[in-house]
């Protein structure tokens, strides 16, 4: 388990605490959609942190060519349909670039300042010039607790919140889907604008535009 992280629940767990079963049962909620929305036709996409290929499998419908990357083997074990490694995301360096690279869930928001820069160099590093690099973000106040979120495939259960020095927020979230619970507890580190636009041209690269009203989609391109 990642320090500050972990879970609990049935099945296997990853190192951050996520259960394999739960992406399983999970489907994807419009993030296809915004994504395809951005890029070209028959895109080139590197997907870090690809979990069970929730959002991978509509991206190939889409008509689109993905490489999917977990350090969880678990976790891709369920991706039949394309190419995925199984690797850490800060230690993968593969001799090709992309289209675009996608890093979803909030995975930008790690509470460990030089594991978010490795995160980035591989983000760099696999982009094409003049592709994107598309960062799903946590915002401020959204790990507000007590909270209960509910729609139609499962009940999320945010609580434990404990707002930490340095920006950090710690809190767990409890799943349950089809009468199977699991609990996970994250920390994480919300990052002001100028801190990702910081970060985002330590290595190279420059905030372009938000996809969402909300900022937690973030595109950025290399300089
Ligand atoms: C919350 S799950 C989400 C999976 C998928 N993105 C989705 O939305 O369905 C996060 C995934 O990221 C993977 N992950 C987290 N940190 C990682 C890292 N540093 N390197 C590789 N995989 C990582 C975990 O193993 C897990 O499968």
């Amino acid at each position: 388990m990642r320090v500050g992280q972990g879970g609990n629940g049935p099945g296997p767990l990853t190192p951050d605490g996520s259960a394999v079963e739960l992406y399983e049962n999970t489907r994807v909620h419009g993030e296809d959609e915004l994504i395809d929305a951005t890029i070209d036709p028959g895109s080139s996409i590197l997907e870090l942190g690809c979990g069970t290929g929730r959002v991978t499998r509509p991206l190939l419908a889409r008509g689109h060519q993905v490489v999917a990357v977990d350090e969880s083997p678990d976790m891709i074990a369920r991706i039949t349909e394309t190419e995925t490694i199984c690797s850490t995301i800060g230690d993968l360096r593969l001799d090709r670039q992309f289209d675009l690279v996608l890093m979803m869930s909030f995975l930008i928001n790690v509470a460990d300042d030089a594991e978010r820069l490795r995160l980035l160099q591989t983000c760099a590093h696999h982009v094409r010039p003049g592709g994107s690099v598309i960062l799903q973000q946590q915002t401020p106040g959204m790990l507000r607790g007590p909270a209960v979120m509910v729609n139609e495939q499962r009940r999320m259960e945010i609580s434990d919140v404990e707002e930490l020095p340095g920006n950090l927020q710690a809190a767990t979230l409890t799943y349950t889907v089809d009468g199977k619970s699991w609990s996970q507890r994250i920390l994480t580190q919300n990052l002001s604008e100028d801190d990702l636009a910081t970060q985002l041209a330590q290595v190279g690269l420059k905030r372009t535009d938000y996809l969402t009203p909300d900022l937690t989609w973030v595109r950025a391109q290399p300089v």
